[in-house]
């Protein structure tokens, strides 16, 4: 399964700090938000990933994880010329996903805490779609979906007004091969994108759109304000202080999951400079 980190979008609500940098460069705690997207996806299982942002940006990326190699990754990286929508994800990553299929994960989006949901969605997954549900209180924000008592999925909407449930479309989204014409084919909404909730609605009308629910006490987080990236960073910076265990660190996820040896994370540690990163990752010992 090739991987796609969509970082794209104005940031038009943490201007002006980025009126100089992506929001997905700027600082959880003690790394920058994109590590946390990317780790999900390595938790995964996924080494073949491409980032997706806007032409400024994209050297700043290449400059965190060049081609990925000193992670045991494939890193590659694509232009979205402007904020044209989410689905578009899949038209520029086209080449990239081949034959294959494809998980994408919106780069201000972090998952922390029980994440078996998501390991077993991804070892399960065949064919078709496979998106999470996740209860907010405010829906209105975000893709929503309606269910039945028996749990079969009966409506899809993005950002409605009158939302149907709490239930909210979190940015992580497994698609088969076909999620690419099905890009390719949609018109965009009133507000001018392709819009990933009618990738999904094309899904749900085929019978293959699978929702599972995340349970409470897994957290999903938004970035998308100064509140939400303070509120980010306390939370992370309170997990990582008490247990002493970094929470998305890449390195560390690198050697657990064996994308890289012993030897070679020895050597990457080695190249770091001086800091609190480094000398967490030196006395890293993994159970
Ligand atoms: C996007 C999607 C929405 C989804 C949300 C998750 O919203 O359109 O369906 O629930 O991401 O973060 P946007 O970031 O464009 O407001």
């Amino acid at each position: 399964m090739k991987g796609i980190i969509l970082a794209g979008g104005a940031g038009s609500r943490l201007y002006p700090t980025t009126k100089v940098y992506s929001k997905q460069l700027a600082l959880i705690y003690d790394k920058p938000l994109i590590y946390y997207p990317l780790s999900t996806l390595m938790l995964g299982g996924v080494r073949d990933v491409l980032i997706i942002s806007n032409e400024e940006t994209i050297p700043h990326y290449r400059n965190l994880f060049g081609d990925g190699s000193h992670i045991g990754m494939s890193i590659d990286y694509a232009v979205q010329d402007a904020p044209n929508g989410i689905a578009e994800a899949f038209i520029i990553g086209a080449d990239f996903i081949g034959d294959d299929s494809a998980m994408l994960i919106l780069g201000d989006n972090i998952f922390f805490g029980n994440m078996e949901f998501y390991y077993d969605a991804v070892e399960s997954f065949q064919h078709g779609a496979t998106i999470f549900g996740y209860r907010v209180q405010d829906p209105e924000r975000y893709g929503i979906v309606e269910f039945d008592k028996a749990g079969k999925v009966l409506s899809i909407e993005e950002k409605p007004s009158k939302p149907k449930s709490n239930y909210a479309v979190p940015g992580v989204y497994l698609y088969d091969n076909r999620v690419v014409e099905i890009a390719k084919n949609l018109e965009p909404s009133a507000r001018g994108e392709l819009e990933i909730t009618d990738v999904n609605r094309v899904y749900l009308e085929k019978g293959e759109l699978t929702v599972e629910i995340i349970n409470r006490g897994v957290a999903w987080l938004d970035t998308g304000t100064p509140e939400a990236l303070l509120a980010a960073s306390n939370f992370f910076g309170v997990i990582e202080e008490r247990q002493g265990l970094k929470v998305a660190c890449v390195e560390e996820i690198a050697l657990y999951k064996k994308f890289i040896t012993r030897a070679q994370f020895d050597e990457l540690v080695a190249s770091m400079p001086k800091s609190a990163y480094r000398d967490y990752l030196e006395k890293l010992e993994l159970e």
